[in-house]
């Protein structure tokens, strides 16, 4: 049973209250036994009974919970660094999807690796996530787009969580885009999806969460219904990729079919902010995609301001977001997404917790909660996220096990 104490500053980064809201604590000290937190507050409150245990030193730093990755595309063969070029002399990212290039190319690199060269890759990179003081990882297929390679992606997903410290929480995006099989058969590829993939994974419980990218490129508002709900009835949570290039109603049908979490958003409207505020719908915003893709980001004020969560995550992919350091999404959120550091803060912990209904769980940190705990050289939140650093991260603990 350890205490960590000589903490600077804690932002416990509970659940309820505003956005802004993170209960700072300075001088703080924390309890746990065995994985669960049993005391935080003042270390001058600490009461007797914990005065023996043992002193984890936190140097002065600032602690936080341990950073949750609500959206990533962790596994994934090839990169696109061509396209990267492409784009920044000014080739659109729709363009460069529409003539065969984007999620296609990945998918053919993804194809071609086997189950074990995925699975090393994928593996050295949520190592390096864990240097960065994350603890929980979503991770999603959508590169395999047949039955035989969503379900190799997604095993790589249960090895990973099977085998390293970071909870993975796995996610079915069969639905990404149709595959060039399927090109003059888009029914013919919706019927794969919902009478072999969805039924085979919901038995084989390789995933936790069905997602879907609702746009020009990809899949249509009817077409989506007819995948979610038939995920749903299996007992899948719902998520979207939606209104990303452009206002397709994205926001509205997560709301109506009581999505978990609808992500992207750069185009979402006023009556999706309200109806995703309403149904309980957390808004994961994915800054990195707006910076690579040189696109304006979504409307965090107007979200933050009617009381819609907003989420903070990577979207960690080789097309769009080609980087898993959160701690840079987080920064790039307060500058590009006009959100204060704290609001990022609770992005990236209580509300990425809340965007993969794991908010009982892990998120912030509270008696009862995981010990689930990130040590950042820095004297505040503001601090952290204004001097950009690589990498701030002095100690991490997992379910009360150091991992950093
Ligand atoms: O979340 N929007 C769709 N899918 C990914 C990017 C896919 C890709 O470019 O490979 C995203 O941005
Ligand atoms: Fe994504």
């Amino acid at each position: 049973m350890p205490v960590l104490g000589n903490i600077g500053i804690l932002y416990q980064c509970k659940q309820g209250g505003r956005q802004a809201e993170v209960q700072p604590v300075e001088k703080a000290a924390l309890v746990w036994e065995r994985d669960t937190i049993v005391w935080v507050g003042e270390e001058e409150k600490l009461p007797a009974d914990y005065a023996d245990l043992e002193f984890i030193d936190a140097g002065g730093g600032m602690v936080i919970p341990g950073l949750v990755d609500c959206h990533t595309h962790l596994a994934f063969g090839g990169w696109r660094e061509d396209e990267y070029e492409l784009r920044a002399l000014g080739r659109p990212y729709i363009e460069i999807a529409k003539s065969g290039g984007g999620i296609l190319s990945s998918m053919r690199a993804t194809r071609e690796a086997t189950e074990d060269e995925l699975y090393d890759l994928a593996l050295e990179r949520i190592n390096g996530m864990r240097k960065l003081g994350i603890t929980t990882v979503e991770c999603k297929s959508g590169y395999g787009l047949s039955f035989k390679d969503e379900v190799k992606q997604l095993n790589v997903y249960r090895r990973l969580d099977r085998n390293q410290p970071l909870d993975v929480v796995s996610t079915f995006l069969g639905a990404h885009t149709i595959p060039p099989e399927y090109k003059d058969n888009r029914a013919g590829y919706i019927s794969v999806l919902i009478k072999e993939c969805i039924p085979f994974i919901a038995d084989e419980q390789l995933a936790t969460f069905c997602d879907i990218f609702v746009e020009e490129t990809a899949f249509t508002i009817d077409e989506a219904w007819t995948i979610l709900s038939t995920a749903q009835d299996y007992g899948l949570m719902l998520k979207l990729h939606a209104d990303q290039l452009s206002d397709g109603g994205g926001a509205s049908l997560a709301a109506d079919i009581g999505a978990v979490s609808a992500d992207h958003l750069e185009y979402c409207s006023d009556e999706g902010i309200a109806k995703m505020r309403d149904a309980g719908v957390t808004a994961v915003s994915i800054p990195l995609a707006s910076y690579y893709l040189r696109q304006p980001s979504l409307p965090a004020r107007k979200m933050i301001e009617a009381g819609l969560p907003v989420a903070v995550s990577t979207d960690f992919n080789p097309g769009s977001a080609p980087s898993y350091h959160l701690p840079f999404a987080m920064h790039l959120a307060c500058v590009l997404q006009t959100m204060s550091p704290a609001e990022v803060l609770k992005g990236a912990t209580a509300y990425a917790a809340r965007a993969l209904k794991l908010d009982h769980l892990t998120g912030s940190l509270e008696s009862g909660k995981k010990a689930d705990i990130a040590v950042m050289d820095a004297k505040s939140v503001n601090f952290w996220l204004y001097h950009f650093r690589p990498n701030a991260c002095a100690m991490s603990f997992k379910d009360g096990i150091r991992i950093v």
